[in-house]
């Protein structure tokens, strides 16, 4: 099943309420949230006492994205929060493996996460340990940014390396999707699709609703 995660760094801050809201309407079956620290990212977006209450908003998804060093620190708080996944960096763990098993001992969903230029052998031992792959796209910390176009190969790269490992395992793309590339994302494997600005940044719900058609589309051919 393909699954649609709205990145609300792209929606208005003034309104988070009505923008979860109108996704969540429209049928988006997670909501990606990013959070960045000022160190592994350039840029600082939003923590817990955000997330905890919107937490109240909906009952979809919480696909939160740590883009934070040493994240292991937060598994614990997040959980309280609300978070349903956690994705890490495996550029930002000094012990990947110990953390996604803590990940998955605090009860929440395994993600791990590669920057664009991190070669997909970097999580080929601990793929077993995880629910989820996300492949960053972009250059993580800023939304509105142009897909990088060899990141398509690690997609392939990835779900190659899965299969052969007996894996079902769910891979995220994020960064620059839009309804005129994703097709692209999901021939090359992936089946989370996260997008920021080409939901929030005209009509949330219509734009839902325009990927998942397409997604629906898809999985009929
Ligand atoms: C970037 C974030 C993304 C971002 C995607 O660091 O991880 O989730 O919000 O936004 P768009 O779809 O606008 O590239
Ligand atoms: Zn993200």
């Amino acid at each position: 099943m393909i699954i649609l995660s709205p990145s609300l760094l792209a929606a208005d801050f003034k309104h988070l309420e009505q923008e979860i809201r109108a996704v969540d309407q429209a049928g988006a079956q997670y909501i990606h949230l990013d959070v960045m620290d000022g160190d592994f990212v350039p840029n600082i977006s939003f923590g817990m006492p955000v997330i905890q209450s919107l937490r109240s908003c909906t009952g979809r998804v919480f696909d939160v994205h740590m883009m934070v060093r040493e994240p292991i620190r937060y598994i614990s708080d997040m959980k309280q929060c609300g978070a349903d996944i956690f994705t890490v960096h495996a550029e930002a763990c000094a012990h990947l493996d110990y953390t996604l098993r803590e990940i998955r001992r605090a009860g929440l969903k395994v993600g791990v996460a590669l920057n664009p230029s991190t070669p997909a052998v970097m999580i080929r031992e601990v793929l077993g340990l995880a629910d989820m792959v996300l492949i960053m796209t972009v250059n993580p910390g800023f939304g509105g940014q142009e897909m990088i176009g060899y990141t398509l190969d690690k997609v392939r790269e990835v779900r190659r390396i899965c299969d052969q490992k007996g894996l079902s395992m769910d891979i995220q793309v994020d960064g620059g999707v839009t309804l005129q590339n994703v097709t692209r994302f999901l021939e090359a494997g992936a089946n989370v699709i996260v997008t920021g600005s080409a939901v929030f940044g005209g009509d949330a719900a219509a734009n839902t609703a325009r990927f998942l058609k397409l997604f629906e589309e898809f999985e009929k051919k």
